[in-house]
């Protein structure tokens, strides 16, 4: 039987994966798996269960008792948390503020690399977050480590932001960013960090078709191998 095609990509905060991820998963036929979606869903479910957030087993105990689902449907990919759909409600800025905290923790961290793999074991994928290359797949055929100034990545996400009438200011944005990037890279368990296989791609001055094309040109390449 062939081997299942993994594509890793990895970085840090607002700097493209999803939007980049979900193209080229469309354009090769694989599967979209956002894993920042499933840390987003258990931290969504903390804070409306009043779970303690600085126990990684009250929180473990948590996620053991909950179901995510991560549907792909013709419109988009929707996140459901025990068949509740979640998707708008994990972006909100409460659960962005709380989720470094909750998937700093070795026992959440160890049941969501389970299911990862799990998901990435049925079809080929593209999965993005910030361990899939050093940690859930390090044998994925194709590693790519996104980067882009944290300039850059706050005003895609005020972009983004009004586009959904929303009107947060560009400066919260920005600390929030830098404030995430420091939390992912500095904590103990599978920090943000570059897999020594990886290529890595700044996209601050590259357009989004521009960083798919890349993507797919490598992923050409190491199919024909
Ligand atoms: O990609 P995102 O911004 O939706 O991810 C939300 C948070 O989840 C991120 O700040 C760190 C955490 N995360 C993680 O620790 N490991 C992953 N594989 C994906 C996300």
């Amino acid at each position: 039987m062939e081997r299942l095609f993994q594509i890793a990509i990895d970085g840090p905060a607002a700097a493209g994966k999803s939007t980049v991820a979900k193209i080229a998963a469309k354009k090769l036929g694989f599967i979209y798996i956002d894993t920042g979606a499933m840390y987003r869903s258990l931290t969504y479910k903390a804070l409306k269960t009043g779970t303690d957030l600085l126990s990684g087993e009250a929180l473990k105990a948590l996620l053991d008792e909950t179901e995510i689902s991560l549907c792909h449907r013709e419109d988009g990919q929707r996140v459901l948390v025990d068949g509740e759909d979640v998707t708008e409600q994990i972006r909100y800025p409460d659960v962005s503020s709380q989720v470094s905290l909750v998937s700093s923790y070795k026992e959440v961290r160890r049941e969501m690399v389970r299911r990862q793999r799990i998901l990435a074991g049925k079809r080929n994928v593209v999965m993005d977050g910030r361990d899939i290359g050093t940690h859930v797949l390090p044998n994925a055929q194709v590693k790519i480590f996104l980067k882009a100034s944290v300039n850059e990545r706050a005003s895609r996400r005020f972009r983004e932001e009004e586009q959904k009438g929303r009107h947060p200011s560009l400066e919260s944005l920005k600390r929030a960013i830098a404030l995430r990037d420091q939390k992912d890279t500095e904590r103990k368990v599978s920090p943000l960090v570059k897999a020594d296989d990886a290529v890595e791609l700044d996209t601050t001055s590259l357009t989004v078709d521009g960083v798919v094309e890349r993507i797919l040109s490598i992923v050409k390449e190491r199919r024909s191998r």
